[in-house]
């Protein structure tokens, strides 16, 4: 199981549901029991508390991040083989969990034996994420390695919009799938997260943790050593530009709201 850490969920989500119009066909005000499944953090948990008056159980494979996590319930427990029973909950949702897993049409079926009624996944596809920046070199490192990244992952990290098949093999109904850009900004005035994340790129350490699936995508010995010395040198022109409060960047992350309704149930 990939491993993830606190700070880097709670980062990576900063300002994700600021605009929830993609979550309308949740029927969030109207469910009563939500599970959300890896839910990790717990920032869509957050959100899904906030947003009805349900009782939400967040669950995660990973007991430490799950206890970050603000939900009326927390559960241990593995999304393939989800210890509750058939129809447990009115709603069942996932954030950016299918990504994750080697089998995730054993997932979405597992997700809908735990609904009455709806089931909904919220997954990117990684493969088009893009970069705008005012440091040239990044928008173009961060696309090669991006590209050798989703080449070398073993799981299917651009799933986003196909999750509408996976509903169909688990039988779901009255599927739908919406759209939704994560827009992240640095713009001035930089926060303090904005700043470490700067530093932390102008060390190449992220690339290190990738350096496996870099390797797998093809970029190893002698390539991963060039890519990281540019990247390296691209982070110090980051912290650069932003001394002098010259730094943007805008980083589009395209999601996928996909949700279906358990068969038999009418819309
Ligand atoms: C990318 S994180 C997403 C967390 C959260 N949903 C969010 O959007 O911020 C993926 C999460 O799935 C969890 N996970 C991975 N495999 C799992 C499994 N088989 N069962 C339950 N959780 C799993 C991880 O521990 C992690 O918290």
């Amino acid at each position: 199981m990939r491993r993830f850490s606190a700070d880097y969920l709670s980062e990576t989500r900063r300002g994700m549901w600021e605009h929830r119009d993609a979550l309308a066909d949740l029927q969030l005000a109207s469910r009563e029991r939500v599970l959300d499944v890896g839910c990790g953090t717990g920032e869509l948990t957050r959100v899904l508390r906030e947003e009805s008056d349900a009782t939400v159980v967040g669950l995660d494979a990973d007991p430490e991040l799950l206890a970050h996590a603000d939900a009326d319930e927390r559960v241990v427990g593995d999304a393939t083989r989800l210890p509750v029973r058939d129809g447990a909950f009115d709603l069942v949702v996932c954030q950016a969990l299918l990504i994750n897993l080697p089998d995730p049409r054993a997932a979405v079926e597992e997700l809908a034996r735990a609904s009455s009624d709806l089931v909904a996944v919220v997954e990117p596809d990684n493969a088009a994420v893009t970069v705008d920046s005012t440091v040239p070199a990044e928008s173009r490192l961060t696309e090669r390695a991006r590209e050798a990244y989703v080449r070398g992952v073993p799981t299917d990290v651009d799933l986003g919009a196909d999750a509408a098949d996976l509903f169909a093999d688990a039988g779901l109904d009255d599927v739908r799938t919406t759209r939704y850009d994560h827009v992240r900004r640095v713009e001035p005035p930089y926060g303090e997260a904005e700043l470490e994340a700067a530093a932390r790129k102008a060390t190449g350490e992220r690339l290190a943790d990738q350096r496996a699936e870099l390797a797998a995508g093809g970029v190893d010995g002698d390539a991963y050593d060039a890519l990281r010395a540019e990247w390296r040198e691209m982070g110090r022109e980051v912290v650069e530009q932003m001394q002098t409060a010259d730094y943007e960047r805008e980083e589009t992350i395209p999601f996928f709201v996909t949700v279906g309704r358990v068969s038999g149930r009418d819309a």
